[in-house]
């Protein structure tokens, strides 16, 4: 089947029919679907099984003339059954093969029940955790969302859509959806080409490169015109520039929003925006309504159409639909099965951060009495954000706790709740029991739906009484253990120095309980590294490792950031270096940088080498590489994992460049006293930049010194020098 198949099709479809195709609608109500499916709606919304999504296959391809199958779609974001960490927690593991793993079964679990399509993965930078759909992503930085957005790709489509187990991804939300400002979900956004081209778009181009079938187009808008009206991006950049041939889908309504957006008087001026726009498919159902279909050809170039059929039709044969587009009900995958259950507790052990663990606190020695308190140690909220009632759910800490650690006796009080307005008493209760107890852990964090869409928060702290349950814990003096669940980077500054061992474990799935479990008692050790800054407060927000310098850094002592502020040194709130670029309320950089994350060992790091310290940008054009080699040491006493981070920054540019950026990362298993050398190859594209007004327009490369730094976080230390020549 080919494109000659798709051609004689689309010269037997009528415009009704065409215009069919082009829609994707939600209905509680089967019987509403299959209205609409009977007047020629090409996709719908998984039907919730097999059969019943067999049921609707079958009456698209018995009940309609040309009898052509649907696309049926789902947000399968981090698991369709076993429910994985979110992307943000995933991110956390700085192993992108991992995503890969996840999606890969994530598809097939999905598959088997008929879905053939994901809106999955989003790859929208995001630098403002108060925007709730920071969970979605992997985090502020260009590197990590490419590479697992990539990686998630890879693991949906395999190299075959037909094959089975494989569904069409959805590259989302194109673009600039997480610079909304304020952080508000669904607000204006606005920024440079530099900017866009530097940061927002080339995640897009990573998945498209890794093949992604499919683009959502954002909510937001772009230099005031909405994306899914922005001819620019979706037709200019998209298509012309990228060569993208897939299918561009709105977002839930995306196209009747550009009537309160205002620029467009009523639906079918909306209609017509989005689709000469570039649209493919409307998600909404406007174009084929109650049996009407309201755009006539007068109005709708006919070529405009014909062109998006065609991409909705090669996906469907892409997908085989065309051979086959029925599922065994009898193989529908109903519930995570063991092996699956196994890989995701694998994962959630490599997504937790530890974010602290003083006097090595963490693995727990084996105390006789732990209490456990805070609004996440008895509930069974682990799953995250959009996760769908049919996952399989995950258990609960306190209960995990008990059936693993059968000689300590594990007290629970619940000390405090999400939603605030608590009695006192709790925290005063929990505080008085673990006067009682050897050790206390504090599960605190956010239930999993204050993130995800529409779940912007404007503060960042710990909802609720939580934080003055840490403090009436930390007042008692006994050991303790705060473990933090949440989907996005929190403000920790006002507890964060009373708690000894601070672990970061977001929202793990439907292994949570396990995964956390095996980390406190030592059976796995966290080895994540934080996606995302933390942020000193709200306030501070946004703030991210990759920033560009301002005229006037902050400075401590003649350093750049990232230093401490020392109130005795240097006098309070700044003063002392007062025409900088800063807070005079706050410390400089964030609580943590990105990158950040011990494990139960340490690490050091030796003297970078370098295979050569110049190169000629014409050599640097033709593929010569600088190579850079360093030996990582486990000095600890137990084995771990380390994620090497290698930053680089352009020293002199035309265009302002970011302090340091991620460009590569490599994970490495050592065990105790073990060393290992780690290497790594720059080439052009590490060390290029986007600018309209290099000799042509696009990434390149400038003459000059560069700094690359090498560590364990985004606060590495300088490990060479390195320079690029304009000499042959
Ligand atoms: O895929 C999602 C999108 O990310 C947000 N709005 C709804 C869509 C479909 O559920």
């Amino acid at each position: 089947m080919n494109d000659q198949f798709v051609d004689d099709l689309l010269a037997r479809m009528t415009w009704q029919e065409k215009l069919g195709q082009l829609q994707i609608t939600y209905h509680p109500d089967a019987g509403r679907t299959r209205d609409l499916v009977s007047a020629g709606m090409g996709c719908i919304f998984w039907q919730g099984s097999a059969e019943a999504t067999n049921a609707m296959q079958r009456h698209a391809v018995t009940h309609t003339r040309l009898g052509i199958p649907l696309l049926v779609g789902l947000d399968v974001i981090h698991g369709q059954r076993t429910i994985f960490p979110t992307p943000l927690a995933l991110a956390a593991s700085f192993q992108p093969e991992l995503a890969e793993v996840v999606a890969r079964i994530s598809g097939r679990e999905a598959a088997s029940g008929g879905v053939n399509w994901t809106f999955s993965p989003m790859v929208d930078v995001s630098r403002d955790p108060r925007w709730g759909r920071v969970v979605e992503g992997f985090g502020e930085d260009v590197l990590l969302n490419s590479t697992f957005g990539a990686a998630m790709v890879r693991g949906y489509q395999g190299d075959d859509l037909a094959a089975a187990g494989a569904i069409a991804a959805c590259a989302k939300h194109f673009v600039g959806y997480g610079h909304a400002e304020g952080g508000r979900d669904y607000n204006t956004t606005d920024m440079s080409e530099y900017r866009l081209r530097n940061t927002y778009l080339p995640p897009f181009k990573a998945v498209l490169e890794a093949g992604a079938a499919t683009v959502m187009a954002a909510f937001n808008t772009i230099d005031g015109v909405p994306v899914h009206a922005n001819g620019r991006l979706l037709t200019e950049v998209l298509r012309e520039e990228w060569g993208f041939e897939g299918v561009v889908v709105g977002d839930a309504d995306g196209v009747m929003n550009l009537i309160p957006h205002g620029v467009a008087a009523n639906p079918s001026e909306a209609l017509l925006l989005a689709f000469r726009a570039g649209l493919t498919v409307e998600m909404g159902g406007n174009l084929v309504k109650d049996g009407i279909h309201v755009l006539t050809d007068a109005e709708l170039s006919p070529t405009v159409v014909d062109d998006a059929v065609r991409r909705v039709l090669t996906l469907k044969v892409a997908l085989g639909l065309f051979d086959d587009p029925y599922v065994d009900p009898e193989r529908e995958i109903l519930e995570a099965t063991p092996e699956h259950r196994q890989i995701a507790r694998d994962v959630a052990a490599s997504s937790m951060v530890l974010l602290k663990n003083d006097d090595a606190l963490l693995p727990l020695a084996e105390p006789r009495r732990i209490l456990v308190t805070g609004p996440h140690a008895n509930s069974t909220d682990h799953l995250g954000a959009w996760v769908q009632s049919f996952a399989t759910p995950s258990g609960s800490i306190v209960d995990e706790l008990r059936r693993r650690l059968p000689e300590t006796e594990v007290m629970l009080s619940l000390g405090a709740t999400f939603l605030g307005g608590d009695e006192p008493s709790l925290a005063a209760e929990a505080a008085s029991r673990a006067s009682e107890s050897d050790l206390v852990v504090v599960f605190v964090g956010e239930p999993s739906n204050l993130s995800g869409e529409a779940a912007s928060r404007s503060d960042l702290r710990l909802p609720g009484q939580q934080e003055a349950l840490i403090h009436a814990i930390a007042d008692t003096g006994v050991p303790f253990i705060v473990v933090i669940e949440s989907g996005r980077p929190l403000a920790l500054s006002e507890w964060f120095h009373r708690a000894p061992a601070v672990l970061q474990a977001w929202h793990l799935g439907t292994e949570a309980p396990h995964a956390i479990v095996s980390a406190l008692t030592g059976r796995t050790a966290p080895s994540g590294k934080l996606p995302v800054s933390l942020p000193r407060s709200s306030s501070q927000v946004p703030i991210f490792y990759s920033h560009e310098n301002t005229g006037r850094p902050a400075t401590v002592g003649g350093q750049l950031e990232p230093t401490k502020w020392d109130p005795a040194l240097h006098g309070p709130n700044n003063v002392d270096d007062k025409y900088s670029s800063k807070y005079l309320d706050l410390d400089l950089g964030p609580l943590l940088p990105f990158g950040h994350g011990l494990t139960y060992t340490r690490f050091e790091y030796s003297e970078a080498r370098v295979s050569t310290e110049t190169l000629s940008l014409d050599s640097l054009r033709h593929g010569a590489t600088f190579g850079l080699e360093i030996t990582v040491t486990n000095v600890g006493e137990r084995a771990g994992d380390e994620i090497v981070q290698l930053y680089v920054h352009d020293l002199v540019a035309h265009r302002v460049q970011p302090i340091r950026v991620l460009r590569k990362f490599s994970q490495v298993h050592l065990e105790a006293g073990e060393s290992r050398s780690v290497s790594f190859h720059l080439c052009f594209e590490d060390l290029a930049f986007w600018s309209e007004s290099h000799l042509t327009p696009g990434f390149d490369v400038e003459a000059g010194a560069f700094d690359v730094f090498i560590g364990g976080s985004s606060d590495a230390a300088l490990a060479t020098r390195i320079e690029v020549t304009t000499a042959p």
